[in-house]
């Protein structure tokens, strides 16, 4: 996905999504999840960091019945981010057997952070699990995901912005774009 937004921000080299694409999409998908679950009540669970910026915006356009949460995870190392066991670093504060789950990421890459927490959530026999993330890199997905909504799919290029950081920063650019190569290499 091209657009002609001029990036604001020295490092970036272009805009792939912009702030007004993000914005109309998030609202799509507001609509969408709401006339899904219609009057049940559902727990909408981030993964941090990199979601909490996506959360704050699709949950405007959220009319359901919603009970927020945070989950925080970390791969136990270089070595085992290709296994995709993650330590939960914070649980869910919610019990949620019984209760619909929906889960907002930012971005789904190999996809081996989610299908780990998938299997851990289901053990606690919620009555539906569904995943939303803004991004999905189908190029470099590793398992088989069951990814209700997705906002954009992006290609394989390291992207920030909008929640995604490259060593922390670039967080609160208003839309995702590519990072210079001089900047990380
Ligand atoms: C990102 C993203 C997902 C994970 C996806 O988090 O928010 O949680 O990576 O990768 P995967 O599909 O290959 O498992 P990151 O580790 O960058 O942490 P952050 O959100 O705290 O920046």
């Amino acid at each position: 996905m091209t657009s002609h937004t001029a990036p604001d921000h020295p490092d970036i080299e272009k805009v792939l999504i912009s702030q007004a694409q993000i914005q109309d999409r998030l609202a799509e998908l507001g609509a969408e999840v709401s006339s899904h679950y219609g009057d049940d009540e559902v727990v909408v669970a981030a993964v941090l960091k990199g979601a909490f910026i996506v959360l704050a915006d699709f949950s405007r356009h959220l009319s359901t019945n919603t009970v927020f949460d945070f989950m925080a995870v970390s791969s136990y190392g270089a070595s085992t981010k290709s296994s995709g066991v993650v330590r939960i670093l914070k649980d869910l504060d919610a019990e949620i057997e019984g209760r619909h789950l929906l889960i907002v990421e930012d971005i789904i890459d190999s996809g081996l952070t989610l299908s780990y927490l998938l299997k851990n959530l289901k053990t606690r026999k919620p009555a539906s699990i569904e995943i939303m993330s803004l991004l999905m890199k189908p190029e470099q997905l590793k398992v088989d995901l069951p990814v209700r909504w997705v906002g954009f799919e992006v290609p394989n290029e390291f992207v920030v912005g909008y929640g995604l950081d490259y060593a922390e920063r670039y967080r609160t650019l208003r839309y995702i774009g590519t990072l210079k190569p001089e900047v990380y290499s």
